[in-house]
């Protein structure tokens, strides 16, 4: 165990902020060593993934303990799927090509997501029409107050657009440490979305494949989002939200170009970097922290910015969206 540990090279957003103490775990059992060790009872206790989706705005007075419980195992299989079991340490991405190279279909469009697989179901990660909860079996946790283990279904997770129980209901109560995923190995191609069967003709694709899918991801990805090793960020900074039909189609005669999804019954969702590019943000600068010039809804960290700054700026964004179209924006980012 170390004290006084940066945490700047942890968080995507390349954030400082100092954890009290600092732990790193590689196994279950180490984990439930360190939640059983009588001296660190009454020590709060954080948890970090890859620290993709977090905004440190101060240090963290508590035991950070860093999940790096990893390992790629098969359960089981039949002539169409294949069941894994994933550390919750393991980098989402690696394994997602780890199932592309092997030809094992369903998570090909989550391709170059950061962040760690124990992290992925928290907020049920999504991209070009693909959300984890369609690959996920179960979840595996434990909980800090038995010591014990439990694991969810898919259907115990009650997983809606980047959200879970464990965002909610379980909050600070448990500890992911591993993911059953089913994958199949007849691949269902899902490339409605976005560019994607743009990007696969820009491409010369002519038959589709796991790893045709995958690069095209990759690829838009690539083009409209900034990569946290060169400027801090944590992906989308707020959700899409969905807002009843009625106040889209008021708004929609005001605003033709504004588009939208569908969304729960009655309810529309619209894209938030639109009315954040809208209120314009897009691209705005101030010293260290802005709004990325080719994807609104991502703000940045140029370097040496603070988690303050960049929650101010949050509000400011927030604060033009709801005068300008009634529509509050919610965080996807979690404040810490
Ligand atoms: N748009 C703009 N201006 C912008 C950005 C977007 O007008 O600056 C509009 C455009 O109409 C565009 C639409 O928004 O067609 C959708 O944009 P995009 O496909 O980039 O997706 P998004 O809705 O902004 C969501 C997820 C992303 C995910 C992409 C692709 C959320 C909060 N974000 O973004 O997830 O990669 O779809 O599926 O749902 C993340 O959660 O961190 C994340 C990156």
């Amino acid at each position: 165990m170390q004290h006084h540990v940066s945490l700047r090279h942890l968080n995507t957003f390349g954030l400082e902020s100092f954890a009290q103490s600092f732990v790193e775990v590689e196994s279950v059992e180490e984990l439930t060593e360190i939640l059983r060790n009588p001296e660190l009872k009454n020590t709060p206790k954080f948890i970090l993934g890859g620290g993709s989706n977090i905004l440190l705005k101060q240090d963290i007075d508590a035991l950070v303990i860093k999940i790096s419980i990893g390992g790629i195992d098969k359960i089981k299989e039949d002539d169409n799927h294949i069941w894994l079991h994933v550390g919750a340490g393991e980098k989402w991405h690696d394994f997602v090509m780890y199932c592309v190279d092997n030809g094992y279909a369903g998570v090909e469009n989550l391709s170059l997501i950061p962040g760690t697989v124990g992290a992925a179901p928290m907020q049920n990660i999504g991209a070009y029409g693909v959300e984890i909860k369609d690959v996920v079996e179960s979840v595996e946790t434990i909980f800090y107050d038995s010591k014990e283990t439990r694991i969810f279904t898919n259907e115990e997770c009650n997983f809606g657009y980047r959200e879970s129980i464990f965002k909610h209901d379980l909050k600070g109560k448990c500890i992911i440490t591993g993911v059953t995923f089913r994958l199949n190995k007849n691949p269902v191609y899902h490339v409605e979305y976005g560019d994607i069967q743009k990007t696969l003709q820009d491409a010369g694709v002519e038959s589709l494949s796991i790893k045709a899918v995958s690069d095209a991801v990759i690829h838009i990805r690539k083009s409209k989002l900034p990569d946290p090793a060169e400027i801090g960020n944590a992906g989308s900074f707020f959700k899409n939200p969905e807002i009843p039909e009625e106040q889209f189609n008021k708004l929609k005669s005001d605003h033709p170009t504004l588009p939208g999804y569908p969304a729960s019954p009655g309810f529309v969702k619209v894209p938030a970097g639109w009315l954040i590019e809208q209120t314009g943000w897009k691209g705005y600068r101030d010293g260290a922290v802005g709004v990325h010039a080719r994807q609104a809804l991502v703000l940045v960290n140029y370097g040496g910015g603070s988690g303050a700054e960049i929650k101010l700026l949050s509000q400011k964004i927030q604060k033009s969206v709801s005068e300008k179209f009634g529509i509050n924006l919610s965080a996807e980012v979690n404040f810490i």
